[in-house]
């Protein structure tokens, strides 16, 4: 598995919590989206993580295509 999945076009909206550290899904893969669950294994990719300062509205990529992991770049909308 050289190129993620894509688990969604659209971004995911999460309202997230202060303080709170979050792992984005690389892969595609995870069940829980667009959260690790652990089922990266045995692939290149790893979760990429994301620590919430404050708690606000923030778009997490779907399509796994954003050059600016984890958050949503538009890249659903170029493929
Ligand atoms: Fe996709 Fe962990 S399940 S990076």
């Amino acid at each position: 598995m050289s190129s993620p999945k894509r688990a969604s076009d659209p971004p995911y909206l999460v309202e997230t919590e202060a303080g709170k550290t979050y792992f984005w899904c690389a892969c595609g893969q995870s069940k829980n989206q667009p959260f690790c669950d652990g089922s990266h294994k045995g692939t290149a990719f790893t979760p990429v993580s994301y620590h919430a300062t404050t708690a606000k509205r923030v778009f997490f990529c779907g399509c796994k295509q954003t050059a600016n992991q984890p958050l949503c770049d538009g890249s659903h909308k170029k493929s």
